[in-house]
């Protein structure tokens, strides 16, 4: 829609998301003009004023923005930052949304962002509808969408008495990554690739997500959510959705959401035997976990969409904490020729399948690997690859961060890039199973792969990390 003025009105708004994301990421999108005009009030259990939150948002930007800061930048952003501390209650909220309408004048639409715990989230939700702050209004929504099906259909229920649907923004930031939305471009913009995405030709797709960081300060959080809820029910499977879906009928929200909610109803409830749950050594005496906490801290797992394009291809997914390395990948393995007319001892083979690989690092990369002759006498064959790095490119200068372009969309009403109740309550049903009969989790050392039992769950294929 047409660029117009916004007040944002941000639960949370001295929380860690706020600091490390929301908060730069507003400056950001404020102050280069993407809106134009915006108003910010904080929002949260902080007895704060509003200098104490313009002290508050600068630590944050500039501690997290990723750019230099422009004094008299930060002075404009400054001017927009209001606060309300919760206890003050719906009227205080009610008249210092009126006064931010005020100052932008006629036409600016109302943006909540509830950057707080699910039942907070349904507390800021009553506080909004009393304080008539629901018409007209989007809400931006963070996860956890629930901790199982049940959970997530009366968070559902309980939010669709206040806000419509339409007026729902549930991010997920991996989504705004711009190597993930780089899939889609990648494969339905060229001819090239889609005749050979599908089960005649991939063997399996590894989505591997591993991460060297630890809890930080959030063990209160983690311990209740661990690798599988923080991660793959989120992040993974939105991503194999991106990967696995049909063609949409048009780049547009509704149809984009339809393809995946196919690929999401498509999907083989989880087996557990398929499921590995890791616990890194030591997580245990870690701050706030239990002594003998069950919480995984890392998950392998594998998984089918049983439909026409990929019956019988298997997708496995790992992420988990404190591993060797961070990084971010999507790698499709392609079948092996039919027939080798190679000599024993080529090599063809050796080093096994050719990869299609999407890094999903801050630009995109991707590399797709394959055999070829090494020179010299004979026919001795080795892997060699071809690389993209978007950095190479010089097209990166107006890259937003995820959070910056999701927030974007929702302030102009795009749904593309978000998910819906639907699906997101179909994959806590494919989930349903290891829920109820979570595997034992396994220990494994800090800075390993995880839990050795990863290789039989992908043999006889093998992990495609470490590179
Ligand atoms: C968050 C999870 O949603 O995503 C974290 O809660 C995780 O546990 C993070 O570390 C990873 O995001 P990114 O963008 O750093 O890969």
């Amino acid at each position: 829609g047409p660029k117009r003025p916004q007040v944002v009105v941000l639960f949370g708004a001295t929380g860690d998301l706020s600091r490390r994301k929301l908060l730069p990421g507003l400056f950001h999108i404020t102050g280069v003009g993407f809106i134009p005009g915006c108003r910010i009030i904080g929002v949260s259990l902080d007895e704060l004023d509003t200098a104490g939150f313009r002290q508050f948002a600068r630590e944050a930007v500039d501690q997290f923005s990723t750019r230099k800061i422009d004094e008299a930048d930060w002075a404009a952003f400054a001017e927009t930052l209001d606060y309300v501390p919760l206890a003050q209650g719906a009227g205080a909220l009610r008249a210092a949304v009126e006064r931010a309408e005020q100052a932008l004048g006629e036409g600016c639409r109302r943006l909540h962002y509830l950057s707080v715990p699910p039942a907070a989230a349904l507390s800021a939700v009553r506080m909004l509808a009393e304080a008539g702050l629901v018409e007209g209004s989007q809400i931006i929504m963070e996860k956890p969408f629930g901790t199982d099906l049940e959970s997530a259909v009366a968070l559902n229920t309980k939010l669709h008495e206040v806000f419509s649907e339409r007026q729902i923004f549930r991010i997920d930031h991996f989504l705004g990554k711009e190597p993930a939305q780089n899939i889609l471009a990648f494969r339905f913009g060229n001819g090239l690739f889609e005749p050979i995405w599908n089960r005649n030709f991939i063997d399996h797709v590894q989505i591997d997500v591993p991460e060297t960081l630890g809890l930080g300060k959030r063990s209160a959080f983690y311990e209740a959510t661990g690798a599988y809820r923080d991660m793959v029910v989120t992040h993974l499977f939105q991503i194999l959705g991106f990967m696995a879906m049909e063609p949409p009928t048009a780049l547009a929200p509704a149809p984009i959401s339809e393809e995946k909610n196919k690929v999401f109803r498509s999907m083989v409830p989880l087996d557990p035997k398929d499921v590995v749950r890791g616990q890194y050594v030591g997580y245990r005496s870690e701050e706030g976990v239990e002594p003998e906490s069950d919480t995984e801290t890392f998950i392998a797992l594998k998984c089918f969409i049983d439909n026409w394009r990929w019956a019988g291809v298997p997708f496995f997914l790992r992420t988990g904490k404190r591993l060797a390395e961070g990084q971010r990948i999507i790698s499709i393995a392609f079948r092996e020729p039919p027939k080798s007319m190679f000599p024993q001892g080529s090599g063809v083979g050796a080093q096994g399948p050719d990869h299609l690989t999407f890094d999903l690092a801050d630009a995109s990369k991707m590399s797709l690997s394959f055999y070829g002759k090494r020179p010299g006498p004979g026919m001795r064959l080795d892997k060699l690859s071809m690389q993209f790095a978007m950095h190479d490119t010089g097209m990166i200068g107006d890259v937003l961060e995820a959070y910056e372009r999701l927030i974007l969309d929702a302030m102009r009403g795009d749904h593309t890039l978000f998910t819906t109740a639907e699906g997101i309550e179909r994959l806590w049903e494919v989930s349903t199973p290891v829920l109820q009969a979570p595997p034992p989790v396994r220990l494994y050392p800090t800075g390993s792969w995880g839990p050795k039992s990863i290789h039989q769950l992908i043999a006889p294929h093998a992990w495609r990390l470490p590179f």
